[in-house]
């Protein structure tokens, strides 16, 4: 069955190679870049690689948090339902850590971005038969400070990205027990793949982009995810499995989502 797909970060890298093989499959595709050029310069390359005319995209620069609720509003006058949404947009380095918010920018691309679009977006998803959430997390996971969440300390690169990463997994078992109709699955799309961000971060890379984008693409439509929301797919071990001990904890999940509800939440 043909599904309607919005994949965050699809201009570049594993999102970008997910969105091109689901278009080829014939789905129809909201993509999203925080660059408008750069959006619409993959959405006509999309478009000419599949011979699949349904598809679109959004912009939003995910370090600026009133471009996101902006950006919610704007797909939710377009769109009457989403089937799958995958979190996928990331950051790992950048030149300025800090967002105009005083947020580090990790935490609000990696984590609270994706935290106010999905429940932005709650509504459309359930309007779906099969309703899938993807979040992309990372074998990087390290315990969330509450202080480095709020913006009232540093840290470097490697320390925010794998606190950033531990959130939306954390916040991804939560979002599986919130919302029982909806399939949400944290993922790690396996370590080291050749894209702009690992090359940047470590110069090097393991496996091939395709790693990720196929295990994407998987997990968004395949039938045999149907029953495993609020489960951890690890990609470095081809299979559903453990993760950080924190994501077992509901007194720390709880912590975690009444931080991020005081900072985001839909009444702020
Ligand atoms: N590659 C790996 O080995 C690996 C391992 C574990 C987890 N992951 C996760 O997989 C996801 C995709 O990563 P990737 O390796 O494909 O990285 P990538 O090639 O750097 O692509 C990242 C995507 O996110 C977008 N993005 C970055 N900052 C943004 C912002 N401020 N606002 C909106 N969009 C923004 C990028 O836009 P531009 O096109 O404008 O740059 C691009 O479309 C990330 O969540 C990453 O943490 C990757």
């Amino acid at each position: 069955m043909k599904k309607v797909i919005l994949i965050t970060g699809s201009t570049d890298g594993i999102g970008k190679l997910a969105a091109l093989k689901l278009a080829r499959e014939g789905h129809t595709m909201y993509l999203h870049g925080r660059n408008a050029d750069k959006l619409e310069r993959v959405i006509e390359e999309l478009k000419s690689d599949t011979n699949n005319q349904n598809i679109n995209g959004f912009v939003a620069d995910f370090s600026d948090l009133h471009a996101v609720r902006k950006m919610s509003e704007e797909i939710k006058m377009e769109l009457s339902s989403i089937d799958v949404l995958v979190n996928n947009a990331g950051i790992f380095k950048v030149n300025n850590n800090i967002t105009d918010d005083g947020l580090d920018v990790r935490m609000a691309v990696n984590y609270l971005a994706p935290y106010i679009l999905t429940n932005a977006l709650l509504p459309l998803l359930r309007q779906s038969d099969n309703p899938r959430i993807i979040n992309l997390s990372s074998a990087a996971q390290s315990s969330v400070s509450t202080e480095f969440l709020k913006g009232n300390k540093q840290l470097p690169d490697q320390a925010a990205y794998a606190q950033s990463k531990l959130a939306i997994l954390m916040w991804s078992f939560h979002l599986a027990e919130q919302e029982p109709d909806i399939t949400a699955i944290p993922l790690n799309p396996g370590s080291l793949l050749n894209t702009n961000m690992v090359r940047e971060a470590y110069g090097k890379f393991w496996s091939s982009a395709d790693k990720g984008a196929d295990i994407i693409v998987d997990l968004s439509i395949s039938q045999q995810h149907d029953n495993m929301s609020g489960k951890y797919f690890d990609n470095d071990k081809g299979g559903y499995g453990k993760t950080h001990p924190d994501a077992y904890d509901k007194g720390i999940i709880s912590g975690l989502i009444e931080v991020t509800e005081d900072m985001v939440g839909s009444n702020k």
